[in-house]
């Protein structure tokens, strides 16, 4: 592969699509995980029709261990990777921390932290073998990292993510690896109108301005 290539997790809707088709638009040449294959396919659709190229990977994070496997799958089939953007991420029931059930404090943690780690491990080696590799995960406002009533579970997954990204940033600071933990704030999309259904999305910023945003961290 010619160009470069970025794995977007979550790349199905949301800001995940938008950083898809802004990163395609830079001729990278984009692979978008996410479980919802109509939804990938309509990405692929919208890429090719540009002018950009895409490889679909239908993917369950919660499945940890078929992850591993993706590192070197991508090695074989497109020889490189240079930006990996942890975009996927799970709500889950806003409530008291005291009432979250084993089920869904498991679940949260596998989509939010675990699936992260295990796919910084499968694709490190192809992150340190690019001329400039990037790592941005999505985090949230300082407060919820922090703890705050009703957000606990959500927000501790996102502090552990935040946790873990600040190590890798750490152990990489010698190589060509740039690795950022990133707050979009407040975007429209279903994740933020699960947690907010009274608010109006149109006050809100739109993916795409995301996307934007995160098209300039990666330079
Ligand atoms: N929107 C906001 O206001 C806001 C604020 C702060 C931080 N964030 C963070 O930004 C990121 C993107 O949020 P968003 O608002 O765009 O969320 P969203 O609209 O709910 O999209 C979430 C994405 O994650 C994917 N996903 C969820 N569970 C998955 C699983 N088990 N396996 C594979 N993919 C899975 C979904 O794809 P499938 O359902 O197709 O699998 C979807 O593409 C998240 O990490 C979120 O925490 C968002």
């Amino acid at each position: 592969m010619d160009k470069k290539v970025a794995l977007i997790t979550g790349a199905s809707r949301g800001i995940g699509r938008a950083i898809a088709l802004r990163l395609a638009k830079e001729n990278i040449h984009i692979v978008a995980l996410a479980r919802t294959i109509g939804a990938l396919e309509s990405l692929d659709d919208e890429i090719t029709s540009n002018g950009g190229s895409c490889t679909l990977i239908p993917q369950d994070l919660k499945k940890l261990d078929q992850l591993e496997s993706i590192g070197p799958a991508l090695a074989e089939k497109l020889g490189r990777l240079d930006i990996f953007i942890a975009n996927a991420g799970l709500l889950g029931t806003l409530g008291p921390i005291a009432h979250a059930s084993p089920k869904e404090v498991e679940m949260i943690f596998k989509v939010n932290v675990l699936a992260n780690q295990q796919l910084l491990r499968s694709l490190d080696p192809l992150l340190r073998a690019s001329d400039a590799g990037r790592v941005i995960t999505l985090l949230t406002s300082p407060e919820v990292v922090n703890g705050c009533a009703y957000w606990g579970l959500y927000g501790a997954s996102k502090a552990a993510l935040s946790s873990f990204t600040n190590a890798y940033a750490d152990e990489t600071k010698q190589t060509n690896i740039k690795v950022v933990g990133y707050n979009p704030g407040a975007v429209r999309t279903k994740m933020r109108a699960q947690a907010m259904p009274g608010e109006d999305p149109m006050t809100l910023p739109t993916p795409e301005q995301t996307a934007e945003e995160i098209w300039n961290l990666l330079a």
